[in-house]
């Protein structure tokens, strides 16, 4: 099966980065990592890429217009002939100019079981709020916040635990499980998009 040249987008640690790298390199993801993106230039996760040889790239996106930044995103992308965007801890909002240059090309991970608790702090969030069951959703991406087709989800049980801190800790060991399933997924066969729902043919 042909490699799909995949982009990862990151702004911090980089921990799912290194779940999708690991898998990768064990052969369970049909793709190789062409570039890793961050707009952080003290982002753990760039640090780590580097370490890895990857080629990696920073834009800052501090004093720039949204669509400024996103259109030097787009070129860096282009020079690579990247196929594919996995957000990683991407701390921005895209806009229609990269979710339109890669149409159900880009996937997310965030650390609630939307649509509950989307936005920042996902896991306390559900703490503040008392669930019992959180988790995390790989989906594709966007224009809203959180909100684009659900591929995959994982449930955490929050019972017995005694911070968010704690739950964001069980979340973020199903989260590197998760998106590297969800990834190899969409990228080993067919899939279509029917309405809100992420469609894989029975096997
Ligand atoms: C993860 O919790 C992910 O779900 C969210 O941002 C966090 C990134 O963590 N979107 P890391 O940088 O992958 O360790």
């Amino acid at each position: 099966m042909d490699k799909a040249r995949i982009a990862i987008l990151l702004s911090g640690r980089g921990s799912n980065f290194l779940a999708l790298r690991e898998a990768i390199e064990r052969g369970e993801i049909p793709a190789e990592i062409v570039l890793v993106l961050s707009n952080q230039a003290n982002a753990g996760g760039l640090a780590k890429a580097e370490s890895f040889g990857l080629k990696t790239i920073c834009l800052p996106h501090r004093g720039l217009a949204r669509a400024e930044h996103e259109d030097q995103v787009l070129q860096a992308l282009r020079a690579e002939n990247v196929e594919w965007l996995c957000l990683a801890g991407y701390m921005r909002i895209l806009t229609p100019l990269l979710i339109e240059a890669f149409p159900q090309r880009i996937v997310n991970i965030h650390p609630s079981l939307l649509p509950a608790f989307p936005g920042l702090d996902a896991q306390q969030q559900a703490w503040d709020y008392g669930a019992r069951i959180a988790g995390c959703t790989v989906h594709l991406v966007d224009s809203g916040v959180d909100t684009g087709p659900i591929v995959m989800q994982t449930a955490v049980s929050a019972e017995g635990l005694s911070s968010g801190d704690e739950l964001a800790a069980k979340i973020l060991e199903q989260e590197h499980r998760l998106y590297p399933r969800a990834l190899a997924r969409l990228l080993g066969g067919p899939w279509r998009v029917d309405g809100r729902r992420v469609m894989f043919p029975s096997r």
